[in-house]
């Protein structure tokens, strides 16, 4: 993607700029920033996902004052009629189930994969919504079908109605008000409230972001950093000829604690081993995804990674759904291109290693990517 072409996805920003003056500061309306937006998953449909047990949904109403929560899977009968007002059903993570919407969120792939997160699908009757809140992570929200009427604002007080099953701002005061028709765009950084309410049945898309806490990362990092360092045969074993006998035998000797601070020290030390592990970490595919195996060798003209693949790269490494591969020259910049484009042309394909064909027919009988004919192109 050329990010100095100015885009109506950002309202004839180009993604340079709108990076440089909106993300993480300011909110940004766009009119008909797709526009003749027609939504590749219905009402019907987004219901149907509801109710599926490997997808995450949630069923959020109002009813005589009070708010209610459902966590999916929901059967059809556990949704309100499309008539009772002030209900909406949440699906999160549309695009591990459908392709369209899998491209619909590359489009703003102006953003590091590593921050992009989900497509989060909303339906909502007369009068639903989620209530005024904040969320910790930027948000892009889409509306794809009816009306919603977003109130935003810079929340100064963050403190929350208590004991309820939803995050509802005590004090919400809203700056600005906006009425969304389908194609228009909402762009809101973490932090700023915000409450949008359907003036009729609506559809919101919502293309969110992750960003993780680094306690959650130092976690994750380590445990992997960890387990690899387990593997390593020729680890060094703690050894004490110098060992005196001692008259206190629960007392752990200093030079045990100098042998694991020691150990660590030098597992940390390692930039690669660091790096490796937030690679497999950054792309380690969500619970409840899997991945079919391919029915037996197609042609590999050309290769397409699967809308659940996640694929990055840092300067030595590849990384492919929580696992990594080092790599350099030739077929290191044809795997990045792949991580980037997540396709490989015919021509691609032909100049690649035999090494890396093999990888390539590897991920491709996994299911990880789809071999396809030069035709399909
Ligand atoms: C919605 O689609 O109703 C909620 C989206 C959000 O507030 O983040
Ligand atoms: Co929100």
């Amino acid at each position: 993607m050329d990010v100095r072409q100015p885009l109506p996805l950002l309202g004839g920003l180009s993604p340079a700029q709108f990076m440089r003056l909106h993300w993480h500061k300011k909110p940004l309306l766009v009119r008909q920033a797709i526009a003749g937006f027609t939504p590749p998953v219905g009402r019907s449909a987004l219901l149907q996902m509801a109710g599926q047990e490997e997808v995450e949904s949630r069923l959020i109403q109002q009813r005589d004052g009070r708010w209610l929560l459902r966590h999916g899977p929901l059967p059809r009968r556990s949704i309100p009629s499309l008539n009772t007002p002030q209900w909406t059903v949440l699906v999160q993570g549309v695009d591990l189930h459908n392709d369209a919407v899998h491209a619909l969120l590359q489009r703003f792939a102006f953003v590091p994969q590593a921050r992009l997160d989900d497509l989060m699908i909303s339906y909502a009757s007369d009068g639903g919504g989620v209530g005024p809140h904040f969320d910790s992570y930027d948000v892009f929200l889409l509306q794809a079908q009816g009306r919603r009427r977003w109130r935003i604002g810079r929340q100064k007080n963050p403190r929350l109605l208590p004991d309820l099953p939803v995050k509802i701002l005590a004090q919400f005061e809203p700056e600005e008000e906006y009425l969304l028709e389908p194609g228009d765009m909402l762009y809101l950084p973490p932090g700023w409230a915000h409450d949008g309410v359907a003036e009729g049945e609506c559809m919101t898309y919502s293309i969110g972001f992750r960003s993780p806490d680094s306690a959650g990362l130092a976690h994750e990092v380590l445990l992997r950093m960890a387990d690899a360092a387990a593997d390593e045969t020729d680890a060094p074993l703690y050894r004490d000829p110098k060992q005196s006998a001692v008259a206190t035998p629960g007392a752990i000797p200093a030079q045990l604690q100098d042998f694991a601070r020691n150990a660590v020290q030098q597992i940390l030390a390692d930039p690669q081993a660091l790096e490796c592990a937030l690679g497999e970490a950054l792309t380690e595919p969500k619970p409840n995804v899997w991945f079919e195996p391919s029915q037996g060798p197609a042609l590999m003209e050309r290769v397409e990674l699967d809308r659940r693949t996640r694929m990055m790269y840092d300067a030595r490494h590849i990384f492919i759904n929580g696992e990594s591969w080092q790599a350099e020259g030739q077929d290191a910049q044809l795997m990045q291109r792949l991580a980037d484009t997540r396709a490989l042309s015919p021509q691609e394909v032909a100049s690649a290693s035999d090494q890396a064909l093999e990888l390539l027919a590897a991920w491709c009988d996994a299911g990880w990517a789809h071999a396809r004919s030069a035709k399909a192109e």
